[in-house]
């Protein structure tokens, strides 16, 4: 029998989709920048950038806040455990129709690649991305050219972490389109960040995890 379980918040539901739109434009107007293609113009897509880029930051200081005022930021501690079944399900495992390794619940809501994977953008790609694209503002706008203070004398070093920062999203986007349709059914994982519930098994169910049902 099949169960409704609450995996994602309202506040973590719209966290989600406001970064997927908002990393979606700036990687759309960065490449645009970039000379990768033209469609808004040159300059709009500078103005366009930089003021996604601001929305992005406020956004970010409101995720790091609930991140620490719910204890969130504890589902993303990484662990050994189950790490290689994971991999191994997607290597192997998910062919050959195998159950997935690690369940969801709202305790514990990320499999352990989820949890590596979450943690390196959040203390590294993320971080490097703000503060290269601080660094190009702040770079090539008042001072015309150099940051006196950080004796940065040249903007390609600058260019090349964001550029790269750039690529290693779009990678990671590629990858998340592809895993979101490895779920329990082709959609659920889809649905569970829209509504926030998934349907499970109810034998799957995790002790705790009724919690989050009666938390809505
Ligand atoms: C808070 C975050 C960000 C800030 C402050 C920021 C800021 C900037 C600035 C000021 C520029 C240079 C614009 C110019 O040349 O006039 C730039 C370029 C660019 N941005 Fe961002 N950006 C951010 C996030 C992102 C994200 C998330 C992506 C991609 C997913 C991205 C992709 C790019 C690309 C590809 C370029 C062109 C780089 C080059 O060719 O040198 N940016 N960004």
């Amino acid at each position: 029998m099949k169960q409704a379980v609450y995996i994602y918040r309202s506040f973590e539901r719209f966290w989600h989709w406001m970064q997927a739109i908002l990393i979606f434009f700036l990687a759309m107007t960065g490449f645009e920048i970039h000379g990768s293609f033209s469609f808004f113009g040159y300059q709009n897509a500078v103005k366009y950038h930089n003021t996604a880029a601001y929305l992005f930051i406020v956004l970010i200081v409101f995720a790091i806040f609930w991140h620490f005022s719910t204890g969130e930021w504890k589902q993303y501690l990484p662990t050994l455990k189950n790490l290689r079944a994971q991999i191994d399900y997607y290597l192997l495992g998910i062919f050959k129709n195998a159950p997935h390794p690690t369940k969801k619940t709202v305790l514990s809501k990320l499999n352990p690649l989820q949890k590596l994977t979450y943690l390196g953008f959040k203390l590294l790609v993320i971080p490097v991305m703000v503060a290269s694209g601080l660094l190009y503002m702040f770079y090539r706008y008042p001072q015309e050219g150099v940051i006196e203070g950080l004796n940065i004398k040249s903007i390609e070093a600058i260019a090349l972490f964001h550029t790269a920062g750039a690529y290693i999203l779009i990678a990671f986007i590629i990858a998340h389109l592809y895993l979101i349709t490895t779920g329990e059914t082709l959609t659920s994982n889809l649905k569970a960040m829209v509504t926030g519930y998934e349907e499970l098994e109810k034998n799957e169910i995790k002790e705790g995890s009724t919690e989050g049902v009666e938390n809505e």
